[in-house]
């Protein structure tokens, strides 16, 4: 159901957007926007011994070995109180290992960027450290706009699929911070919306989990959902914000799930912004707004599941490609198709049941099988994408899903660990005793706010 999660229809054409910017198709079916591809780049994060010139020396050395840098930058160094730099190198022109050899003699500290990662300590794989680099991936897609499978409710309708490239082209063409633009959604697609909205939420009182309706009512209020109105993904996306720091980005085709879930780990979710065809409005083979809209986005409004689905997001950063696999048959049965206990009855909380009124209700039957959520179980469970789920698997709740799901990730073989920093909105690598030793003195401070509260409130109340 998911973008992250589709596989390749194999039959892709070359396409020009009408914003300017042209995907091209490359080898293996993605397009992406030239230069941009992170394969072709190798990244080089140091710090050298000397302060003064220390750059210049540096880059003279990449001269000399004929490497071509794509981008430089210095920065503040998370490992030691000095600066570090931090180049991007065309992985495809030069002696860069030869630039390597010499450079990391002079430097405090060095690590090597690349996707082609070998499991060494001193390699660490390729991932976006920040929330912008969202931009790289986000044009790597493996199907755009128009092109549609020929069983597809749309595949025959000119004017259906010219509207999906219109909806392709804003997403490919969005980057990291701007506004999603706002659309002046048609009768047509507001009927369709219409119906699904009709038809769902009167199932919700009795087979959403609790956290879902308790979110609908404030996403009626704040962000505009009525059967009439479709709601616009930069306001919910605002709204997210505000609950959890989730936000939204508009996602041009299907991405790769390894760039799909990369996204979570900065609480970002890549929403479809398009509605299904009107000739079905309650089905559809592909996400549409009303299964990003219904399905998903009122749960990432819960501070638990967002925390959840974040978890997944960054077990996935490096992971090796059979752990992606069944990181994403995890997301697949949780954020897709979970369902858990409340008050001893089973609720559905995964937007693949949310959005759909058949499955929801053979969800909440007792036709398929239930089995406890078990991250190293679930995760290699084959599952069918084209029909009803035969088996669902239950969560006790979203903090006993997340403590599972961070055991799980502990096992995936990974030579160094990451944080997520809230503050830059960026990935951190922890791989030296002074991110630790900072990191336990914020720590710290935190634990004697909290402990001042407590009393505070205890003295004040007899709160206990
Ligand atoms: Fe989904």
């Amino acid at each position: 159901m998911d973008a992250g999660l589709a596989k390749t229809n194999g039959d892709v054409g070359t396409t020009t957007t009408k914003l300017g910017q042209s995907p091209k198709l490359m080898e293996g079916g993605n397009y992406i926007l030239e230069g941009m591809a992170a394969t072709e780049s190798t990244f080089l994060i140091f710090s050298m011994q000397e302060e003064v010139g220390a750059l210049a020396r540096a880059l003279k050395i990449f001269e000399e070995e004929g490497v071509n840098l794509r981008h430089i930058e210095s920065r503040p160094s998370q490992r030691k109180a000095d600066y570090e730099f931090v180049v991007e190198c065309d992985a495809r022109n030069g002696h860069l290992a030869a630039a390597v050899d010499r450079l990391k003699p002079v430097c405090n500290y060095f690590q090597v960027v690349s996707r082609a990662h070998r499991g060494s300590k001193e390699t660490v794989p390729w991932y976006p450290r920040r929330i912008k680099d969202l931009d790289r991936f986000a044009n790597q897609i493996l199907s755009y706009g128009n092109e549609l499978d020929a069983d597809h409710p749309g595949f025959t309708d000119k004017v259906y699929r010219e509207r999906r490239q219109y909806f392709a082209d804003i997403a490919y063409n969005y980057r990291y911070g701007e506004e999603i633009p706002r659309i002046d959604y048609t009768a047509e697609e507001i009927a369709t919306w219409g119906e699904v909205f009709r038809n769902l939420t009167v199932l919700y009182k009795k087979h959403a989990c609790a956290e879902h309706n308790k979110v609908f009512p404030l996403l009626i209020e704040n962000c505009g959902y009525r059967e009439d109105n479709i709601p616009q993904l930069q306001d919910v996306s605002d709204f997210l914000k505000d609950c959890t720091g989730f936000t939204l980005r508009p996602v041009a085709g299907l991405l790769s799930s390894r760039d799909f879930l990369a996204g979570l780990a900065f609480r970002v979710f890549h929403s479809t912004q398009y509605i299904r065809h009107p000739s079905k409005p309650m089905y559809t083979p592909e996400p549409d707004v009303c299964h990003e809209l219904l399905g998903h986005a009122p749960l990432f409004a819960d501070p638990n599941f967002a925390q959840f689905s974040q978890e997944i997001g960054l077990a996935s950063l490096g992971a090796p490609d059979d752990y992606i696999e069944k990181l994403a048959t995890c997301y697949w049965f949780t954020v897709e198709f979970g369902v858990c206990r409340q008050n001893g009855e089973l609720k559905a909380y995964g937007a693949g049941l949310l959005s759909s009124f058949g499955e929801l209700q053979h969800a909440m039957s007792d036709a398929p099988k239930f089995l406890p959520f078990q991250p190293e179980k679930t995760g290699v469970t084959k599952y069918p994408i084209t029909e009803f789920q035969p088996l669902y698997y239950v969560a006790e709740s979203f903090e006993d899903a997340q403590q599972k799901m961070i055991e799980f990730a502990a096992t995936i073989p990974r030579p160094f660990s990451v944080r997520y920093n809230p503050y830059t909105q960026s990935i951190e690598t922890l791989d030296s005793k002074y991110q630790i030793k900072e990191l336990l003195r914020t720590i710290g401070n935190d634990l004697k706010l909290f402990s001042e509260a407590y009393f505070k409130m205890e003295s004040d109340h007899g709160m206990m």
